[in-house]
């Protein structure tokens, strides 16, 4: 099997957003997608992709729930439309999952491809928006 990717999915400082709680769920979102990563490249991905599933939709309910619980409390200005872009990614995942049950996708690189730009896309453009509101609160 070829590499899908030439290097490891992993975590890189130019991602954080500076606030410990958040990094590190990050941390946990980049990890999940990095077990299917190694497991392609063990020809084992079709074994890991629908446990990968069911806990990706677990955690980042969870994590875009703390978000916008602490945007909230806070007084973010744009929290609506940063609800609406894990709303968005939400159904993306969800279609995706769907794609896959229903056979149109296979377990390979396009799944790993997908979620990689996926998470990091809205890390990188929507995540740090609020980072530099959030320190100037003083959150930690
Ligand atoms: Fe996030
Ligand atoms: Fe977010």
């Amino acid at each position: 099997m070829s590499l899908p990717f030439s290097r490891l999915i992993q975590w890189d400082p130019v991602y954080s957003v500076h606030v410990p709680s958040i990094d590190g769920q990050h941390r946990v979102l980049v990890s999940k997608i990095r077990e299917l990563q190694e497991a392609m490249l063990e020809g084992r991905g079709g074994e890991v992709v629908r446990p990968l599933f069911a806990a990706l939709n677990k955690y980042t309910k969870y994590h875009f729930e703390y978000e916008e619980q602490l945007l909230k409390k806070h007084g973010y200005a744009e929290l609506e439309a940063h609800h609406q872009q894990h709303a968005s990614l939400i159904a993306q995942l969800h279609e995706l999952e769907s794609k896959y049950a229903g056979g149109q996708l296979s377990a390979g690189a396009p799944v790993l491809q997908f979620l990689r730009t996926w998470l990091l896309d809205h890390i990188g453009e929507h995540d740090k928006q609020y980072s530099t509101f959030l320190r100037a609160q003083g959150v930690l």
